[in-house]
């Protein structure tokens, strides 16, 4: 069966799903739609973006052609709970990418990379209300068929032939759905060993550990979902915020 038989339907994400032509960023039009009562499950898809962005206030180039898409979720989850979402969505995402035909892997926290360049990201932000979460409004973009500078590339490009956007969003979809209702009823233990299976195991990359950078290869991830990098002397040391910039690829 062909990806484009291969039919995954969600039975929650995109319950409701509203297609913008253009916006700033669909993750503000999401979150805007969460405070005026949306459902779990809506989601926002933009055509462009024009103010795009990633995590550490980076920008995210958005130009027709990818795909941009934000949800609404509203799970029954403490505040502390939300940041690992992250690892459960990346996982959702690379698997409709490999469902598509790109081998990709992922880089912590929150990208999926092909051949070391960056096919996708995740963004997920809370709203609450009284310490209390109110929602989780998750942002993905997607290389799909727009021009990516050097450092990235388009799922076109990853499997050598056009990809159709309406049967990856549904794959995508069915894929995120499921990795999000694992993570919520059984936690992080059911992520950790799906995440690492997927992982860009031994890429080599630079981080910040405790103000100081460090260099080194990525090795696996603790049972709270930091990431694990070794150094030069085999020295394992704990990753829990900041950007991880990859070095070399053997991806
Ligand atoms: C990253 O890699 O830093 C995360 C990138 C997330 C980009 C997506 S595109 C859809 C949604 N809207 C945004 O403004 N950002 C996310």
């Amino acid at each position: 069966m062909t990806f484009e038989t291969l039919h995954q339907v969600a039975r929650w994400l995109g319950c409701q799903k509203i297609v913008l032509a253009e916006c700033g960023s669909t993750n503000d039009e999401a979150a805007r739609l969460a405070r005026a009562g949306a459902k779990h499950g809506t989601v926002v898809i933009a055509e462009r973006q024009t103010a795009g962005r990633g995590r550490d206030g980076h920008t995210w180039t958005s130009p027709a052609g990818g795909l941009y898409l934000s949800a609404v979720l509203r799970p029954a989850l403490p505040l502390v709970d939300v940041p690992p979402m992250t690892l459960a969505i990346g996982i959702g995402v690379c698997e409709a990418a490999r469902q598509a035909g790109a081998a990709s892997v992922l880089k912590w926290p929150n990208d999926v990379l092909v051949g070391g360049k960056k096919l996708a990201g995740v963004l997920v932000e809370a709203q609450s209300q009284g310490g209390k979460l109110d929602s989780v409004i998750v942002g993905i973009g997607v290389n799909l068929s727009n021009e990516v500078p050097d450092v990235g590339i388009s799922l076109a490009q990853a499997r050598g032939v056009a990809v159709d956007r309406d049967v990856f969003i549904g794959s995508l979809l069915a894929a995120v759905e499921r990795w999000v209702d694992r993570y919520v009823a059984s936690g992080i233990e059911a992520i950790i060993p799906a995440w690492q299976d997927r992982m860009a195991i031994g890429l080599s990359a630079r981080a910040t550990v405790d103000g100081a950078p460090l260099v080194g290869s990525m090795h696996g991830l603790d049972p709270d979902g930091a990431l694990l990098l070794r150094d030069d002397t085999g020295r394992i040391h704990r990753v829990r915020s900041g950007d991880v910039e990859v070095l070399r690829s053997a991806y």
